[in-house]
């Protein structure tokens, strides 16, 4: 991996905080008549790609939206798969990571995950806390619906519900704002992924399935958002 830019060095397309909604794994392993875990299994090699992509390519933010509150509502034993995908992820790469001065943070609810992989978590979020590089977000047990009603609830409770209060109790507060989000599958919805912080950001959805991803598709999609004119209302 090259010199990974530190954060606040503007690179020259101006995308600063992707976020990507990872879907079609299922199909991709389903086309080729595999168990569907194998295709969440090379949906996680996928992740390694996009990472060392985004970092290389100078973004101060990527933000993967792994598992969401609906997600439970799959069969046991693909809950457990993905879990077990996780587990065995921070485990295998977080020493990259770490080497990449890449810092790891969770949104979503995990107090509904096992003790075990909270406290993987927990280390892997202390061991890259100091780093300085790309904000690595993964968004685990999240739901667009729920960080705001949990925002919401917090400004209420310091005496001012505004915009401006809830955005600053929002999971992503830290982040920059966000600028571009992609959904793979040919799916064109949000499955309540970031819907506040989408009120302004661009959108592509490709038709390439979760686990074709690869650099090639990142550094397209990054120069269709360089194309892309961004009015926020104004004129
Ligand atoms: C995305 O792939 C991964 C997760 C939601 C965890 P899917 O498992 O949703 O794949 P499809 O949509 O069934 O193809
Ligand atoms: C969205 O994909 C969630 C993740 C990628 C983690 P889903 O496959 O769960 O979304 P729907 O059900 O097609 O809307
Ligand atoms: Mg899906």
């Amino acid at each position: 991996m090259s010199a990974v830019p530190a954060l606040g060095d503007e690179p020259r397309h101006g995308l600063r905080h992707l976020a990507i909604i990872m879907d079609g794994n299922g199909r991709w392993a389903k086309r080729r008549h595999m168990p569907r875990v194998l295709g969440h299994q090379r949906g996680v090699e996928a992740v390694r790609r996009t990472v060392r992509a985004a970092a290389e390519l100078g973004l101060s933010a990527l933000t993967l939206y792994a598992f969401s509150t609906e997600n439970w509502r799959r069969p046991e034993d693909e809950v457990s798969a993905l879990m077990g995908l996780l587990k065995h992820f921070i485990l295998s790469d977080l020493d990259e990571f770490a080497a990449n001065n890449i810092r790891l943070k969770i949104i979503g609810d995990t107090s509904a995950f096992s003790s075990e992989i909270i406290g993987l978590i927990d280390h892997a979020r202390s061991r890259t806390a100091d780093n300085t590089g790309m904000v690595m977000t993964v968004a685990l047990n999240y739901g667009s619906q729920d960080e705001i009603a949990r925002a919401a609830r917090a400004a209420a409770a310091k005496g001012e519900i505004t915009a401006e209060a809830i955005s600053a109790e929002l999971d992503t507060a830290d982040l920059p704002p966000l600028d571009l989000i992609i959904r793979t599958s040919g799916e064109v919805r949000l499955s309540n992924f970031l819907m506040w912080q989408a009120a302004y950001a661009e959108m592509l959805f490709l038709d390439v399935l979760w686990p074709d991803f690869g650099r090639e598709h990142l550094e397209a999609a990054i120069e269709e958002y360089a194309r892309r004119e961004r009015r926020f209302g104004g004129r």
